[in-house]
């Protein structure tokens, strides 16, 4: 007899994993109005600000206007436009490197990427935070995993030393941790990759257009853009659009785009989407782009210190990522349900996206917040933190 998804679904609520969604109208900004509530807007990677940016949204409109509404196909069908090549220059001249492949979201790409670079016979090293699209990559790719814990590169190391027979080494890591909102040692990885002949590819989905020269990310804030194989970022977090690219050498390039199912088998990203993340990428690096970010990281370090000072467990970091350690899932989701009923939007984070027994708030900050509202939402989680006994 058919499991019953009934009781599937039991057992989910059970165990306090049970997740549904929360409509928000009106933009993306510092507040959203949340059934008919406005809300201080707490948990979305929205970090610029972009999404409610004027000149992504004309861009936007005037590529509808000029080339319709689809791409209508694959890429390698007759899915090529103009604009998504423009957008690869754009990506490529952006990241400073030789060629870029523009994929359908982060996770699409990672998907993508993995599966077109390893596979039966090789093998890869992966942190064991790292996104679940990696996760999901390396499963696809049929190659041998090894996980290092989290940022522990002489862990990486000595499983490096013992590699054995494989074909292929891939090392894989977030940039930004997406739930604890550090960064990976990259030039630690960039010297291993070097000394043991593997492929470093760095997933930058938090640290593109927020850190580093410009915006241009992790691997230029620590000084080894040169030096990673593959820096895959989306266009969907602080760019203020949607979609994803690879920023490789040429070969690489020609190798993705022969190989990478998700790129291969699905209709390729709309004139729209490309048009705003064209524009994100010309802001990013204006004048404007260099306030945005200022801003951005002020706030951070406000938040941070603030939540420290209440007594929060919040892990080492810099970022606009500031996870407030909770414990259990059922606290966690009675904290954040807490914050809703004080107008603050922010997310409880649950197994399977962190281990177990590691559950947070994951607050993320923008550049549009205002510091009085930071200040009082720090004071309303103090407070609700220290009713349930978190602090
Ligand atoms: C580190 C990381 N990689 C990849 C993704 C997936 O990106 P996208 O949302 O564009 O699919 C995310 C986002 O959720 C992420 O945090």
């Amino acid at each position: 007899m058919n499991r019953s998804i009934q009781h599937e679904l039991e057992e989910i609520r059970n165990q306090g994993l049970y997740r549904s969604t929360r409509m928000i109208s009106g933009r993306q900004s510092a507040n959203v109005t949340l059934s008919g509530r406005e809300m201080l807007l707490l948990c979305s990677n929205n970090y610029l600000g972009l999404a409610g940016h004027p000149a992504l949204a004309e861009a936007s409109i005037r590529a509808v206007e000029r080339y319709g509404t689809s791409s209508g196909a694959s890429r390698l069908v007759s899915g090529t436009m103009e604009l998504h090549e423009q957008l690869e220059q754009a990506v490529a001249s952006f990241k400073g490197c030789e060629s870029a492949l523009v994929f359908n979201s982060g996770h699409a790409a990672n998907t993508g990427i993995i599966p077109a670079l390893v596979g039966r016979g090789d093998v890869v090293y992966s942190d064991r935070l790292n996104h679940a699209s990696i996760v999901d990559g390396i499963r696809l790719s049929g190659a041998r995993l090894f996980r290092y814990a989290h940022n522990d590169y002489q862990q990486l190391a000595g499983l490096l030393e013992k590699r054995g027979d494989y074909g292929r080494a891939l090392i894989v890591s977030d940039a930004v941790f997406s739930m604890d909102g550090d960064l990976a040692p990259l030039p630690e990885l960039v010297a291993l990759k070097r000394n043991h002949d593997a492929l470093l590819m760095v997933d930058d989905a938090h640290g593109c257009g927020v850190i580093g020269r410009q915006g241009k990310g992790s691997a230029d804030l620590l000084g080894v853009a040169d030096e990673v194989d593959i820096q895959m970022g989306t266009f969907g977090k602080a760019l203020g659009s949607f979609g994803a690219y690879a920023a490789v050498s040429a070969e690489l390039r020609e190798l993705l785009l022969n190989r990478s199912r998700s790129f291969i088998f699905s209709t390729s990203l709309p004139p729209a989407v490309l048009a705003a993340s064209l524009a994100a990428i010309e802001l990013v690096q204006s004048p404007e782009g260099d306030r945005l970010r200022e801003r951005l990281h002020d706030n951070s370090v406000f938040f941070r210190k603030g939540l420290k000072d209440k007594g929060f467990a919040v892990p080492d970091g810099s970022t606009q990522i500031i996870p407030a350690i909770t414990g259990d899932s059922d606290i966690t989701m009675r904290f954040s349900e807490a914050l809703l009923e004080e107008n603050i939007f922010a997310q409880g984070i649950r197994p399977p996206t962190v281990p177990a027994g590691s559950c947070r708030i994951r607050f993320t900050i923008m550049a549009v917040h205002r510091r009085d509202d930071l200040q009082k939402a720090i004071e309303t989680v103090g407070m609700v933190g220290s009713r349930l006994g978190v602090v």
